[in-house]
């Protein structure tokens, strides 16, 4: 299976090693190509369809506030330019951040010092998802939940068991009617020739269509929604947004 071939060190020695800006952290299509525009706006369309199934109760709201992850954060351009953009006056908002490239993690409070001078920056986990959050050891998750966890071009980097588990734990974080989503580069399932496929380069591997939605009601998820990003270059594999829902909500 192309997911045994997934190393942690080696991706992180790879990501450690690339710039830490908008064009290091996708692979070349930084500012200069119309791609991190487009697709952060068609997550903001995809999300904002998706706003009134995403209402939680007051008292939740309350108590854990709107908070959200944004796993394999890079430098913290989706926080920046999407989950900042989602309810932007809501002082309720905190954005917590999981990126274990210790580069990344250091361009990353430069990127959000506006939200930290707002008081609306969670916590910053300097760590690799497959530690999260049960090598977590300051406290920090004490009595938090999550109103909404992002996941995007970086569920690759860890091995389909462990997507798995993943998912399972940030399912018992999420408050009730709390959502995932994932934005990810995928395979269009059209046969069984059609398979996962590794990259060396990165140490990560890009899924079906199929793998992914087999995954997910693994997991325990009910798939909502899930829509192509439209407009990105031919040559790149086709992205597709998925918003899930615990199955027992
Ligand atoms: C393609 S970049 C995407 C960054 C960001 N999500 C974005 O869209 O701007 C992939 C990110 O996944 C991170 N990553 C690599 N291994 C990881 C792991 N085991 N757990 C979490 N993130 C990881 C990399 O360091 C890198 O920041």
């Amino acid at each position: 299976m192309a997911d045994a071939n997934i190393n942690y060190n080696t991706a992180v020695s790879y990501w450690e090693s690339t710039s830490s800006d908008v064009n290091g952290v996708l692979g070349g299509y930084g500012e200069q190509t119309p791609v991190p525009v487009v697709e952060q706006n068609g997550s903001l369309k995809f999300v904002r369809k998706l706003k009134s199934r995403m209402l939680i109760s007051a008292e939740e709201e309350q108590i854990y506030g709107k908070r959200m992850m944004d796993f394999g954060a890079g430098i913290g351009r989706v926080t920046k330019n999407v989950l900042c953009e989602i309810e932007p006056k809501n002082p309720n908002m905190r954005f917590d951040l999981l990126e274990p490239a210790t580069n990344f993690v250091m361009k990353m409070h430069d990127e959000l010092n506006p939200l930290k001078e707002a008081g609306l920056l969670g916590d910053i986990y300097h760590m690799g998802m497959q530690d999260w959050p049960h090598n977590v050891t300051d406290g920090s998750m004490n009595n938090k939940k999550y109103w909404l966890i992002w996941c995007q071009w970086c569920l690759g980097q860890v091995p389909d068991n462990e997507l798995i588990y993943l998912l399972e734990r940030c399912k018992s974080l999420l408050v009730k009617n709390g959502t995932i989503i994932v934005k990810e580069n995928t395979i269009n399932s059209y046969s069984l020739e059609d398979q996962d496929e590794f990259d060396p380069q990165d140490s990560s591997v890009t899924r079906t269509d199929d793998k992914f939605r087999w995954i997910f009601e693994k997991a325990g998820f009910n798939l909502i929604a899930c829509e192509k990003q439209k407009g990105l270059p031919a040559e790149l594999f086709p992205v597709r947004m998925y918003a899930l829902k615990p199955r027992d909500n």
